[in-house]
């Protein structure tokens, strides 16, 4: 059994050993360039990059010119909310996004305003839903783009993106979607929810790091963007720089695996999260879960442990990988602005965890895994009362 037990799938996956398969060749012996087509290897990386492309349009339901490659979804948030808010900066300045989106959304939203422009930052409900409502009433006429991501990072709550997408298309708003959480592991139609542009990323879907896609609308409407990184104009323009084709071929892997997969691999990874948290829940009845039960990524558990510090239980939890609810976001120890925004206080913020499961993890892992939490747990919450005891 694989030590650590790896609960941190949100954060990164291992990349499936038949995803590297595919890219080993592109390293030595398929090495050209995808640009360089006047030979036999330029030709071969650029019939693999535009294969690659292909798998992912037909799973976002778009076609491939609509899908450009980048270094990920950071790299793509970054490219869709500079490059569309400059280029129709004349219509107005005004960006609307929510409170619980990644940093990658909220920093590049706030470095918009220090340009100038005027960015409404939406609150959740305590299960981290966005009202569609709260949306249309804040469309102003300066409003360029609506940026809601799909699955959250911490809680997995869900957003209502076909109802955003749709009041977004009916006022003719550019709708922006952060999928890195669920590109792959849930179907999305970028025609049926109106999406213009979405952020996607490998390295949650088992494929390598540093690779990762926008996809830019290109009929009914066509989205034009600001050019953000000027060269080789690779990418028909739009991302200049030499294409990392084994990346690519990687990418292209993966998602195929996660459509072949998804319904019995997340049926199965659901009922292995149902059962962590219900075996914790029954040792430990104080317990609670943070996000939506029901409008939820299927990997995500993201449990408030009430009186315990989530830092120094997750440091005795040694046969264990995952992650704090909080977030490190300075020099000092900041509570998650996501839990924070569902209304935990900083007390109940800094006692939570997240575990995200993932195709890796069996059945007897998850065992084990409950065994040394409610272990853990339990020791935490004896120390704490002879704590209370001795100081009163
Ligand atoms: C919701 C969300 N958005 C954006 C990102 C950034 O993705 P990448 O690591 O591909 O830049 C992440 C990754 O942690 C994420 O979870």
């Amino acid at each position: 059994m694989p030590f650590p037990i790896y609960l941190d799938n949100q954060a990164t996956t291992p990349v499936d050993p038949m995803v590297l398969e595919d890219m080993l060749p592109y390293f030595t012996e398929k090495y050209g360039n995808a640009a360089s087509v006047h030979h036999r290897l330029g030709q071969e990386a650029k019939e693999a990059v535009e294969m690659a492309r292909k798998i992912i349009a037909q799973e976002l339901n778009a076609a491939a010119r609509e899908i450009i490659f980048t270094s990920g979804a950071t790299e793509s948030i970054n490219l869709s909310i500079r490059g569309v808010c400059e280029q129709y900066e004349e219509k107005g300045k005004h960006i609307i996004t929510q409170v619980t989106e990644h940093n990658a959304v909220l920093d590049t939203v706030e470095a918009m305003s220090k340009k100038g422009w005027n960015i409404t930052l939406l609150p959740v409900d305590p299960k981290g839903h966005v009202n569609p409502e709260s949306i249309q009433n804040a469309i102003r006429p300066d409003t360029v783009m609506v940026t809601i991501m799909h699955g959250n990072n911490e809680i997995g709550t869900l957003q209502p993106i076909g109802e955003i997408g749709k009041i977004c298309r009916e006022k003719r708003i550019f709708f922006h979607v952060d999928a890195s959480q669920t590109f792959g592991k849930l179907p999305i139609d970028t025609q049926a929810m109106n999406i213009d542009l979405l952020a996607a990323t490998s390295h949650k879907i088992y494929g390598p790091k540093g690779i990762g896609c926008l996809f830019i609308r290109q009929k009914n409407p066509k989205v034009k963007i600001k050019i953000q990184m000027e060269g080789g104009g690779h990418e028909r323009g739009m991302r200049s720089g030499t294409l990392p084709v084994p990346l690519i071929v990687g990418f292209g892997r993966a998602v195929q695996l996660c459509v072949q997969n998804r319904n019995s691999e997340y049926k199965r990874i659901g009922e292995l999260r149902d059962l962590l948290f219900e075996k914790i829940q029954a040792d430990h009845p104080d317990i609670f879960m943070n996000g939506c039960e029901k409008q939820h990524l299927p990997n995500n558990l993201n449990i408030c442990f009430p009186g315990l510090d989530s830092e120094s239980l997750i440091t005795r939890m040694k046969g264990i990988a995952c992650s704090t609810g909080s977030a490190c976001t300075s020099a000092n120890l900041e509570p998650s602005h996501v839990l924070k925004a569902i209304g935990l206080n900083n007390e109940l913020a800094h006692a939570s965890i997240r575990f995200s499961l993932g195709r890796f993890n069996t059945e007897e892992e998850i065992l084990m895994a409950i065994e040394e939490i409610n272990r853990v747990v339990s020791a935490a919450k004896e120390k704490s009362q002879h704590l209370n005891m001795t100081s009163s």
